[in-house]
């Protein structure tokens, strides 16, 4: 059986292991969504991760969706990332995000866009605390296709700072998974109605960064069946297969799932179209990170056909992770939940190695 530890051939990067970091946003750029050296050194200690996939960077300031998240739009932005991949390594991947609906003004300086005028039914995290969530304005095609070129502009930044390729963000609830889930898409356009027209938007955010930077530096991840940002998008049987079909001609980098559960039937059926390398990040206990760092679930996600794993929080607590599950050696649990989205090197860069 394929082993955690053995290397694998992802387009021209050859991976040490199977082991990825999964994208984790940590709110320590500038107010102006520049990553800092900080943010460097947090990816520097953990680059013996087979692959580091870096956390969601916004294409556009209308994209923004809390505070001091990181951005690829500027110079600025882009001398950042620089910085931060020239003292990692090759193997990185930065993930683009949109936030659609998840936004506020006080944060992004503008009303949040998104399918359709349905607000997030929940607060929204600003720079003075949680508010309730604003009405977002509906995107115009016009403004549709502007915002798909948007992406495809960053991920020509992220490539000429460096980054080896960059994952398209359609899980989660941010603006892709608006567009895919019926309760946010009411869109009677090209864009909304059939689940060929919703995962319209995805496919052709996906095709514009294919043709900036190519298939084999462009990822993409989804999550079947999510509901994190009120998100209710039916059966996922139902939106998903459309989806891959639409991108499945590209060739691509590779296919993300997150949250993947190998006994689930979107699991199963994801596995069996998509014959192209696909990441699954496990399901893990939400509290805690398991004593054996989740090594048992992600062995039984590669024993079901992933090619690699994505891992979180084990990550985030532990930066010598894979030397850790290689060894068998206990693992850090994540410390104060809060400081996972706070500023500053406590809970982010201070957490120790099996070395001390
Ligand atoms: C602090 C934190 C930030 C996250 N930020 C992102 C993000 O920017 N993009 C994303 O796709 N998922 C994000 N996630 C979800 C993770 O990528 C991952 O799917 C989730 O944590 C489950 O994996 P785990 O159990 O190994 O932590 C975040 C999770 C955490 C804990």
């Amino acid at each position: 059986m394929t082993n955690l530890f053995e290397p694998f051939a992802l387009g021209p990067l050859t991976l040490p292991n199977r082991l990825v970091i999964a994208p984790m946003t940590r709110n320590r750029a500038t107010e102006g969504g520049v990553p800092t050296e900080l943010v460097a050194e947090y990816y520097a200690q953990r680059a013996s991760a087979g692959l580091i996939i870096a956390e969601a960077a916004t294409p556009s300031a209308v994209g923004q969706t809390y505070p001091n998240i990181t951005a690829l739009h500027t110079d600025a932005h882009q001398e950042g990332w620089r910085r931060v991949v020239r003292a990692v390594h090759g193997r990185m991947f930065l993930q683009l995000q949109h936030g659609g609906r998840v936004g506020h003004p006080d944060t992004s300086g503008r009303t949040p866009v998104a399918p359709s005028p349905v607000p997030l039914p929940e607060p929204v995290h600003t720079p003075t605390g949680r508010q309730a969530a604003v009405t977002p304005r509906e995107l115009t095609g016009d403004e549709v296709r502007a915002t798909i070129a948007d992406f495809a502009r960053a991920a020509r930044r992220a490539v000429d700072a460096g980054f080896a390729g960059v994952e398209v963000h359609g899980a989660n609830g941010y603006l892709l998974h608006q567009f895919l889930a019926e309760n946010t898409n009411h869109r009677t356009d090209s864009y909304g109605g059939s689940p060929e027209n919703r995962a319209r938007f995805a496919a052709e955010v996906v095709a514009a960064v294919v043709a900036e930077i190519g298939a084999d530096r462009t990822g993409l991840r989804i999550s079947p069946g999510n509901t994190v940002n009120g998100i209710a998008e039916g059966d996922p049987l139902v939106v998903y297969p459309p989806l891959l079909d639409a991108v499945a001609h590209h060739g691509l980098a590779y296919l993300h799932v997150a949250f993947a559960d190998p006994g689930s039937q979107a699991y199963k059926e994801i596995r069996t179209r998509w014959t192209g390398t696909l990441i699954a990040n496990p399901v893990l206990p939400v509290d805690r990170v398991p004593d054996d760092g989740g090594r048992a679930a992600a062995e039984r996600l590669l024993a079901a056909g992933a090619d690699l794993i994505a891992l979180g929080r084990p990550f985030l607590a532990n930066p010598d992770l894979v030397e850790r599950l290689r060894a068998g050696a206990p693992v850090n649990q994540v410390r104060e939940r809060y400081l996972m989205y706070v500023g500053g090197p406590t809970g982010y860069t201070d957490y120790p190695t099996l070395a001390g």
